[in-house]
């Protein structure tokens, strides 16, 4: 099976290739040179949506998106669908994860209580969105520890094998990511559906 990922992120392509190895996964920039998805949703399936839409207009095969964030107990839910601009509109990683150390300073463990989620949106027909979704729960650490995957991993602890997701390898922090579950639920449904072949 082919599948077009409407993703221009590098670090979300490398994970996704790895969790779907045996499907044969093209970002959408190998099919157009220059493509802007504008995130304008208030949810993580509304972008989801927005993005697998755009892929599927544009290259009329099935296509999927995925459309994450980091969901923070203290901080009321943020930076939740602002993940990739909560410092501001072209903040990398490193100045939003800074913010959110920031915003967190003093605050009692309950507070740094997190999860990751991650919608996976696929459609394979015009008008014919599915939604998969996965979790992780967490901790935001005081400080960044480990230089392995991306984002706002340096500091998340995840308690089970405590590490945070930047001193796990790409490897284990796929095997229990929020990204690696909402995979494993799109995967079921292409072999229930009979579509992996
Ligand atoms: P989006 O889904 O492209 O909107 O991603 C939002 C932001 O969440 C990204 O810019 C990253 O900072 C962060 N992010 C997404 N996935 C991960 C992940 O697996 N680990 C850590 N941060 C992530």
């Amino acid at each position: 099976m082919r599948l077009v990922l409407a993703s221009g992120n590098p670090d979300k392509v490398r994970e996704i290739k790895e969790i779907l190895r045996d499907i044969e996964v093209l970002p959408l920039s190998s099919f157009v040179d220059e493509f802007e998805i504008e995130e304008s949703g208030l949810t993580f399936r509304e972008n989801a949506y927005i993005k697998v839409q755009k892929a599927f207009e544009l290259t009329g095969l099935p296509s999927l998106a995925d459309d994450t964030g980091l969901v923070v107990h203290g901080l009321h839910g943020m930076p939740g669908v602002f993940s990739s601009r909560f410092a501001g509109e072209n903040a990398g990683y490193e100045a939003n994860r800074r913010k959110l150390l920031e915003a967190l300073r003093g605050m009692p463990l309950s507070a740094r209580r997190a999860y990751f989620i991650c919608v996976v949106a696929f459609m394979e027909k015009p008008g014919e969105v599915r939604f998969f979704e996965g979790k992780v729960e967490g901790f935001i650490t005081k400080e960044p520890r480990g230089d392995g995957g991306f984002g706002y991993d340096p500091i998340f602890l995840y308690p089970p094998l405590g590490r945070t997701f930047a001193e796990l390898s790409l490897r284990e922090k796929n095997r229990v990511s929020h990204r690696y579950r909402a995979l494993s639920r799109f995967r079921e449904y292409l072999n229930e559906s009979g579509l992996s072949r």
